[in-house]
């Protein structure tokens, strides 16, 4: 059916074992991929497909939070259901399953070449809990556009030239809360989504960077089990946004904040030629959770900004990066025949979280779309004053309008997870190009997924 090259193969393998988010606190144990919390992060060329053998090695006999069974989905990557992390498709412990990524576009359009994907658990109701355990990794994607060098002169390509190598680094923001003796807290009733006290930027409580006075290319991931983010450097000063969950923007967004909801991920680069050697900078978060709230929604902005990392500005560097004015174009979607009109209602009832008044069900398909075609799905949420980042597995959507008028420009990209809430409906182009097959759709809230807040759709040939 489909054909694809030689793959390259990588072992991921589940464990137990310690980390230690700051050096003042008690080693946690955690069940992380080959060892790091973080993951180790996957690295895609396009038309090179992966196979990625994951293997069980949890106790068990474990007993807690999260279940030692688990699945694995590679968020927002264009892959075979059978591939896909489908939340039933577990493997206990002393047991494997691997997993092709195949690393192909649909259509063959390189327009929805992914730059910034992740992978996590994803076991049928205990998403959360196992995620929060670890489980969670980046996954980053090349071409010949966006090489990954920024030294690169080929005159036959054109790539890109954005701050590579050392100069492009992943931030996977995480709260945590954390018991007396440094192991994980996690209230397995909360079907709020959980927020924990402690910040972390890669696994670390307020790490610092070194930097060189030049650009510097980052890739921000929001991999809490709830907690969304507003962003800013504490100087106040401009950065671009480059890049969505579905890969670089046509073209760069100049801002001062951005918020993120879980799950998503945008890439932003920040230019500290602008400051002197000596010059010490935070990145700060502005959303505020109480202690006594939930995760279903932030409860208010402060005015004062919560650092979640430093920055020392200590060198000079050169730099021959770029930020074009043209990123990666935006396939057209005017005049895309739509196949179906659909409507999902995101709502409480009965303290269960719905989608169109059903919990999940993994019997019966929500929809049925058919292959090849395009749909349009107006989202919304139903009373509560509930945050939902909505994410639908296999291809990338199209934010056609949010609350009835166009998207602001970075949210206008490819995207896979949007957030909704009341008074912000959003209408999302979907497509079903390359698959037929079962995908789910799902609150990245953790704590509503895992409460039944996912339904799937059966791609029909
Ligand atoms: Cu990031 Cu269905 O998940
Ligand atoms: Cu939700």
């Amino acid at each position: 059916m489909y054909s694809y090259g030689t793959p390259k193969t990588c072992l991921l393998t589940e464990a137990e074992g310690l980390h230690q988010f700051h050096r003042d606190l008690p080693p946690t144990p955690m069940w992380l991929y080959n060892g790091t919390f973080p993951g180790p992060t996957f690295v895609n060329q396009l038309g090179v497909p992966t196979v990625i053998r994951r293997i069980n090695n949890l106790d068990p006999n474990y007993i807690g939070f999260g279940i030692p069974e688990t699945s694995m989905h590679h968020h927002g990557g264009h892959q075979g259901p059978v591939d896909d992390g489908w939340p039933l498709d577990f493997i206990v412990p002393g047991q494997y399953r691997d997993h092709l990524i195949p690393n192909i576009v649909p259509d063959g359009d390189s327009n929805e070449w992914p730059s910034t994907l992740w992978y996590h658990d994803h076991t049928i109701d205990h998403t959360a809990g196992n995620v929060y355990h670890g489980l969670a990794g980046m996954s980053w994607h090349f071409d010949a556009l966006d090489t990954g060098n920024e030294n690169d002169k080929d005159p036959n390509k054109k790539p890109l030239r954005l701050p590579s190598g050392e100069y492009d680094i992943p931030l996977v923001f995480r709260d945590v809360a954390l018991n007396q003796d440094g192991s994980l807290f996690f209230d397995q009733l909360n079907d709020k989504g959980q927020v924990g006290n402690l910040m972390t930027v890669n696994g670390k409580v307020a790490p610092y960077l070194k930097v060189a006075r030049r650009k510097y290319r980052f890739r921000l991931l929001a991999g809490s089990m709830a907690r969304e983010y507003l962003l800013s450097l504490s100087d106040g000063s401009p950065f671009q946004i480059i890049a969505s969950d579905g890969g670089l923007l046509p073209a760069p967004v100049t801002a001062t904040q951005l918020r993120m909801a879980n799950a998503e991920r945008y890439e932003i680069v920040v230019d500290f030629s602008r400051y002197p050697i000596g010059k010490q900078l935070t990145l700060d978060d502005f959303l505020v959770y109480s202690p006594t709230g939930d995760g279903n929604k932030p409860d208010g902005v402060s005015t004062v900004g919560n650092p979640l990392m430093l920055f020392v500005v200590d060198r000079d560097a050169p730099d021959n990066s770029r930020v074009p004015l043209k990123l990666r174009p935006l396939t057209p979607v005017k005049g895309v025949k739509i196949a179906a009109t659909r409507d999902l209602v995101l709502h409480r009832t009965n303290g269960m979280w719905v989608i169109n008044d059903t919990v999940w069900n993994p019997a019966v398909p929500m929809f049925k779309p058919k292959l090849g075609t395009f749909e349009i799905w107006n989202v919304s949420v139903k009373g509560g004053g509930w945050n939902h980042p909505l994410h639908i597995h296999q291809e990338f959507f199209r934010v056609l309008k949010r609350n009835g008028v166009a998207p602001a420009a970075h949210e206008a990209g490819r995207k896979d997870v949007i957030l909704v809430w009341n008074d912000s409906p959003v209408q999302l182009l979907v497509g079903f190009r390359t698959y037929t097959g079962p995908y789910v759709f799902h609150c990245h809230n953790l704590g509503h997924e895992d409460m039944a807040m996912m339904a799937w759709y059966d791609v029909q040939p």
